[in-house]
């Protein structure tokens, strides 16, 4: 899979299995998670009214995947332009690259699973749309 690094962007994996026996899906380092994993944490339980994520990255990279239920990805770029992004399927997943400010919706049964570049750091986070927004134009 080529990875655009600058774009946030769908990422497809394969399903292998059938319906009588049930399916794998594999992310590979290098295949399909374009960078180094140092962190991989997952969320779930989360109401369906609760909107979460209000937040953008200064250096870190994901790769996040729904491994069940359905979540949407509301993106902004450094440039102000929006995506949208919605994950029903195990076997898909979203890019998402330094500098995007994202809001999220879950449905109850919701499982996110991200892959992470990098270790926790809160100083990483912005976690103010005015801030995110002048930093861009630095
Ligand atoms: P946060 O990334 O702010 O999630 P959201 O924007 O969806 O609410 O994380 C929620 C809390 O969890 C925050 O207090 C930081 C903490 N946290 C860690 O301690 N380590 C981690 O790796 C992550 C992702 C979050």
């Amino acid at each position: 899979m080529k990875h655009k690094l600058n774009i946030s962007h769908a990422i497809s994996l394969k399903s292998v299995g059938k319906p009588e026996l049930g399916y794998i899906t594999v992310a590979e380092y290098q295949t399909d998670i374009p960078f180094d994993i140092k962190r991989v944490y997952w969320t779930y339980y989360t109401p369906n009214q609760v909107t979460r994520g209000h937040h953008a990255h200064k250096a870190l990279q994901q790769c996040i995947f729904a491994v069940s239920g359905r979540i949407e990805f509301e993106l902004i770029n450094a440039n102000g332009e929006k995506s949208h992004f919605v994950l029903d399927s195990p076997e898909k997943g979203l890019y998402i690259p330094p500098m995007h400010w994202r809001t999220i919706k879950f449905s109850h049964n919701a499982v996110l699973i991200c892959l992470a570049s990098e270790i926790y750091v809160e100083g990483d986070y912005i976690r103010d749309f005015d801030e995110f927004i002048n930093f861009k134009s630095k």
